[in-house]
């Protein structure tokens, strides 16, 4: 009960989750849950850059090593993800750019520490974290 509350709260505060649950015709909980998380995760990444990105590559992001060395607003091993949405233009070039970087990582860009390779992941996957990261910008 109290839990149905503070998502309602939640709802109430953010006033977004009406539309879409009403939309949906559903009201059970569960599907009040979901709406609430994705309430939630699209307020954090409002928060963070202003803008709602791609909530997939936010996904993808998350799923990956990345935080290790980037956070958002701040440089850590490597650029704060704001600061390399300020160097780079969403275009297609750079987007194009930056996807090959994230794969095959290395260094010289932001100084001589290096970016590990991530060869795992799909080009595709990392085309959207790029996006991603590129809306971040203030
Ligand atoms: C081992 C630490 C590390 C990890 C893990 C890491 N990065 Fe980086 N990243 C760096 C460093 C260091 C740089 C700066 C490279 C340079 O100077 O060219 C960088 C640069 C970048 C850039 C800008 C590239 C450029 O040429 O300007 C992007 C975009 C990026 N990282 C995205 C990611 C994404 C997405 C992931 C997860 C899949 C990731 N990074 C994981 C350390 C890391």
């Amino acid at each position: 009960m109290k839990k149905a509350f503070f998502i309602l709260g939640v709802c109430a505060v953010l006033s977004a989750c009406g539309g879409s649950a009403g939309s949906k015709g559903g009201s059970d909980s569960s599907a009040a849950k979901a709406d609430a998380d994705t309430v939630v995760a699209k307020t954090g990444a409002e928060a963070a850059g202003g803008s709602a990105g791609s909530a997939a590559g936010e996904k993808l992001l998350a799923a990956n090593d990345c935080g290790t060395c980037h956070k958002v607003d701040t440089k850590v091993i490597g650029p704060a993800f704001q600061d390399i949405a300020k160097k780079y233009d969403a275009s297609e070039a750079n987007i194009d750019m930056l996807t090959k970087k994230v794969i095959a990582g290395g260094s010289g860009n932001w100084g001589t520490m290096a970016m590990t390779a991530h060869p795992g992941l799909a080009e595709a996957d990392a085309k959207e974290i790029v996006k991603y990261i590129l809306s971040l910008k203030k």
